[in-house]
């Protein structure tokens, strides 16, 4: 079944055309990657999937509903979370409570009951916390959940953003480049967590420039160039594309 499908989207940036009519459609239960070189809009696929930007024309629809016109929190709460390209966490508070904030888009609870019932408001914090120490273990994280986010190494940090996502309960997952800047060991910890993740029946689209990365984890590659699609197939027939090679130059591509 198809969980995500884009039809004929297009967004420019003044003069730029950043995404020129991608269609794609995202199977659920699979990894689904977008690669080519710099700027080839695969951000910008993110943000219109996400709903940081409406495209000019195109359709998206996620588990059948059309996300036209949903704002970027109305789409998470259907199930659309995402992790950004630029690390973007509360680095001022600690590392468990950022994933506890993931938690709050669910909440059924008004806010201002939170004042008036504090005994509601102790269970619910609880059992959030509860589930983000689980979420802080599953990214390694668990050793450090009093640390503030923004004393994490890197690689931590983007671990942390990866766990905060979860915690929304996603249906799709998307992560922007969530292996740069990463060494070898946590590559292959990333690589684990996205089939974890997959496992447990979340969908996932990764825009990755590490091609041992995306080769590895991919149940189907998009290749972009210039906003345009490139080519769309399994990792072994991306591999023996002439088009793409020759986009990358030879030069990135495994
Ligand atoms: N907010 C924006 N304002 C102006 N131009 C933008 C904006 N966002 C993206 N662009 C332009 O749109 C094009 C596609 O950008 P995008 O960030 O989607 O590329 P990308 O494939 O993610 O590249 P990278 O691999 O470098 O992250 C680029 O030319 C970029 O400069
Ligand atoms: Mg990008």
């Amino acid at each position: 079944m198809t969980l995500l499908s884009a039809k004929g989207l297009h967004k420019s940036f003044g003069g730029v055309r950043a995404v020129r009519d991608i269609s794609c459609d995202i199977p659920e239960g699979t990894v689904f990657a977008i690669i080519g070189p710099n700027g080839a809009g695969k951000s910008t696929m993110l943000n219109l999937i996400s709903g940081v930007y409406q495209p000019e024309s195109g359709s998206l629809t996620f588990a059948g509903q059309t996300l036209a016109g949903l704002p970027a929190y109305r789409r998470v709460r259907l199930g659309i979370a995402r992790t950004f390209q630029k690390i973007r966490l509360f680095k001022q508070l600690s590392v468990l409570d950022n994933v506890v904030a993931g938690f709050h888009v669910h909440h059924d609870i008004p806010a201002w009951h939170y004042l008036l019932h504090g005994g509601a408001f102790r269970r619910d914090q609880a059992r959030c916390r509860a589930d983000a120490m689980e979420l802080l273990a599953f990214v390694g994280l668990a050793a450090r959940r009093e640390a503030l986010a923004g004393s994490l190494s890197y690689g931590e940090q983007r671990m942390l953003e990866f766990a905060r996502a979860l915690a929304t309960k996603p249906k799709l997952l998307l992560i922007d480049e969530p292996a740069a800047g990463l060494n070898a060991a946590e590559v292959d910890s990333l690589l684990d967590r996205i089939l974890t993740t997959r496992k447990q029946g979340v969908t996932v689209v990764v825009v990755e420039h590490n091609m041992e990365l995306v080769m590895n984890v991919a149940d189907r590659i998009l290749v972009m160039d210039y906003g345009q699609h490139l080519f769309e197939g399994a990792p072994a027939e991306v591999q023996k594309n002439p088009a793409v090679a020759s986009a990358y130059l030879g030069g990135e591509l495994m």
